[in-house]
């Protein structure tokens, strides 16, 4: 029930009709007792500025931050946190008593779910397709000590683009390339990485960047794609008795820091991961 005393917090992005964020924090907070709320805004790009103002005017504790906005609102951000300096992009505001604060809670949440299952530092990283995602996870990686990063894309120039501008403003080589070096640089890898859309519902059965022959047994294979669970990288995976990682990791990741900058209380995740499958079970 909203009282006069409930939190607000919410999204901001544009369409939001497929987030499954609100599900997530609203059972999030159903399920803690909190008397806090999780809202979509849907806001268009000609009224960033000005939504994120009224926002900030009507008390609202936080909000995510989703396509097309992630980097065009760092301009209304008075305090803008170092990982979200360095990537160009927040996915998550706090308002705090008429300060704006921008992070970046997809970076920390690409790396915990790596970290759950291996330890990134000192590990060999190829990372498919250069984004928006790539560039959080490739950051976030660096910085954790990975040993090598190896950025490869549809579009080599990208990649060169990204591996550059990390090499620049962390002193990190990263290598970059096309897919044509997936097979040598697969078998090398002890972590794969892929930040592409490949195998995103409806297009389920895509064929997989990288397929099995190319996997090894322990490597840690993480897809970002999270509907389906499932993906046919996972699948290639499973044949090569990798360690497949679902992206649906990365999005409870990134809510429960975001959760955890909002509340200040550990976000419960279990809770939040079922909320995102019963989502996507509803979508289907
Ligand atoms: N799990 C999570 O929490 C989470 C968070 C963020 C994103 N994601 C997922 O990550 C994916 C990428 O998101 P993004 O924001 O980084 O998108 P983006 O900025 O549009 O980047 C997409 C990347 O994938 C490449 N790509 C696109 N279609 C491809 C295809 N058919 N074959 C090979 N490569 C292809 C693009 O290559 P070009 O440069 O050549 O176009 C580009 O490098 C999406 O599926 C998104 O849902 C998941």
């Amino acid at each position: 029930m909203i009282t006069g005393r409930t939190r607000v917090t919410g999204i901001i992005g544009h369409p939001l009709s497929h987030s499954l964020s609100p599900q997530m924090h609203n059972a999030a907070f159903r399920s803690l007792d909190m008397d806090w709320v999780y809202v979509p805004f849907p806001v268009r790009p000609e009224k960033l500025g000005r939504a994120v103002r009224g926002l900030e005017a009507l008390n609202v504790r936080g909000v995510n931050v989703t396509i097309p906005h992630k980097e065009a609102v760092i301009e209304y951000v008075d305090e803008l946190h170092e990982t979200a300096s360095l990537i160009g992009a927040v996915n998550t505001l706090e308002f705090d008593d008429g300060t704006v604060r921008g992070y970046n809670t997809d970076a920390d949440g690409c790396l915990r779910a790596l970290e759950e299952v291996t330890s990134v530092r000192n590990s060999s990283v190829l990372i498919l397709g250069a984004g928006g995602a790539a560039r959080a996870c490739a950051f976030r990686l660096a910085l954790a000590g990975a040993s090598g990063i190896l950025i490869l894309n549809r579009t080599p120039e990208r990649a060169h683009s990204l591996a550059g501008d990390i090499g620049e403003k962390l002193g990190f080589d990263v290598s970059s390339g096309g897919y044509d070096l997936i097979p040598e640089a697969a078998v090398d890898a002890d972590i794969i990485i892929d930040t592409t859309p490949v195998g995103m519902h409806p297009h389920t059965d895509d064929e997989a960047l990288v397929t099995a022959e190319l996997m090894h047994e322990g490597m840690v294979v993480y897809d970002l794609v999270y509907n389906p669970v499932r993906t046919v990288l996972l699948r290639e995976a499973e044949k090569a008795s990798a360690v497949p990682v679902s992206g649906l990791k990365m999005l409870v990741y990134q809510g429960a820091e975001s959760f955890r900058i909002w509340t200040g209380r550990k976000a419960p995740v279990d809770v939040m991961e079922e909320a995102v499958l019963e989502g996507l079970w509803r979508k289907d």
